[in-house]
């Protein structure tokens, strides 16, 4: 069984900013005081993306509440991956690529040069469609992301129980020397869910992280994700219409516009969205009229 006790520690906390305190992301700390910070983790004030010349995604608003599970759902090249990728920086690493307005973290704007990617990235992870681990030890996988991300401690304690949160223990715990691509491709997924969990972030971005995978592993992943928003905060792209359905609290339909820009049509609790939907637009998507 782990310990719970031991801290974790990153190794210089204040360089998360390379310039002014006024613009730094202050850690939000695990555990009993959560309950008292305000409800939404992020909020999405008028984002505007471009690649080069062309307006991907425009003028997007929506807030990410604590402790939930949000969708993004909506036809292929609607911009939901854009958007995502613009929460926690990626498309920093995108040539071309360009973004406007605001995303509040906790109140701080992650979109402020001031800020460190670097350090959005850390709290706030991705995992991706296709599982990708690294070709090292399982253990390495969890533990090395870890270390390059400064966190010090005990890495036994640490990458059993990234790896317990992960769903993943029972079938690895005695093969840890093994590849991490030995594993199947769900297993990988959730190796990678791991990784992300060891670096201790506050909120977990993920891209179809199922598509690749088989039925049962699919259905995995999503208990996976009610466990873990209980800890964390969830933003998920999904194709699939039920999976949003089952495993979100909060839905966020995105659409093009007839300049082929993606749009937010509506964000609403996911029951009321896939049940009541308030525009026509969402409707026609979810009874399959569109999309
Ligand atoms: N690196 C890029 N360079 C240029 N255009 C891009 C780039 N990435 C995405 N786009 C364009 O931006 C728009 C939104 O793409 P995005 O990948 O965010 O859509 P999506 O909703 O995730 O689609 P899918 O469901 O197919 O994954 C599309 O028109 C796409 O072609
Ligand atoms: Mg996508």
């Amino acid at each position: 069984m782990v310990r719970q006790t031991q801290a974790y520690r990153v190794s210089n906390p204040v360089d998360i900013n390379v310039a002014s305190a006024s613009g730094a992301i202050q850690t939000p700390p695990r555990g009993a005081n959560l309950e008292t910070r305000q409800d939404n983790v992020i909020s999405i004030i008028n984002l505007n993306v471009y690649y080069g010349a062309f307006h991907a995604v425009a003028d997007v608003s929506f807030d990410v509440p604590k402790h939930h599970v949000t969708a993004l759902i909506g036809p292929s090249g609607c911009g939901k991956s854009t958007v995502l990728r613009s929460i926690n920086r990626m498309n920093d690493l995108v040539p071309g690529a360009r973004v406007e307005g605001s995303i509040k973290y906790h109140g701080h704007d992650i979109c402020s040069p001031r800020v460190d990617p670097v350090e959005v990235r850390r709290r706030i992870g991705m995992v991706f469609q296709k599982p990708n681990p690294f070709p090292k030890s399982i253990y390495e996988n969890v533990a090395w992301g870890a270390r390059i991300n400064g966190i010090r401690g005990n890495m036994d304690e640490l990458v059993e129980r990234s790896l317990r949160q992960a769903a993943l223990w029972d079938e690895v715990k005695d093969k840890l020397k093994d590849s991490g691509l030995a594993l199947s491709g769900g297993q990988q997924q959730r190796l990678c869910i791991a990784r992300t969990l060891a670096i201790n972030p506050d909120v977990i971005l993920m891209d179809e992280p199922a598509s690749a995978l088989d039925p049962i592993s699919t259905l995995k992943i999503e208990d996976l994700m009610r466990d873990l928003v209980r800890q964390y905060t969830i933003v998920i792209v999904t194709h699939n219409m039920q999976q949003a359905a089952r495993v979100s609290d909060q839905t966020v339909f995105f659409s093009l516009n007839e300049r082929r820009q993606g749009v937010l049509v509506e964000a609403s609790p996911t029951r009321e969205l896939f049940t009541n939907p308030r525009d026509q637009r969402t409707e026609d998507y979810i009874t399959g009229r569109f999309g």
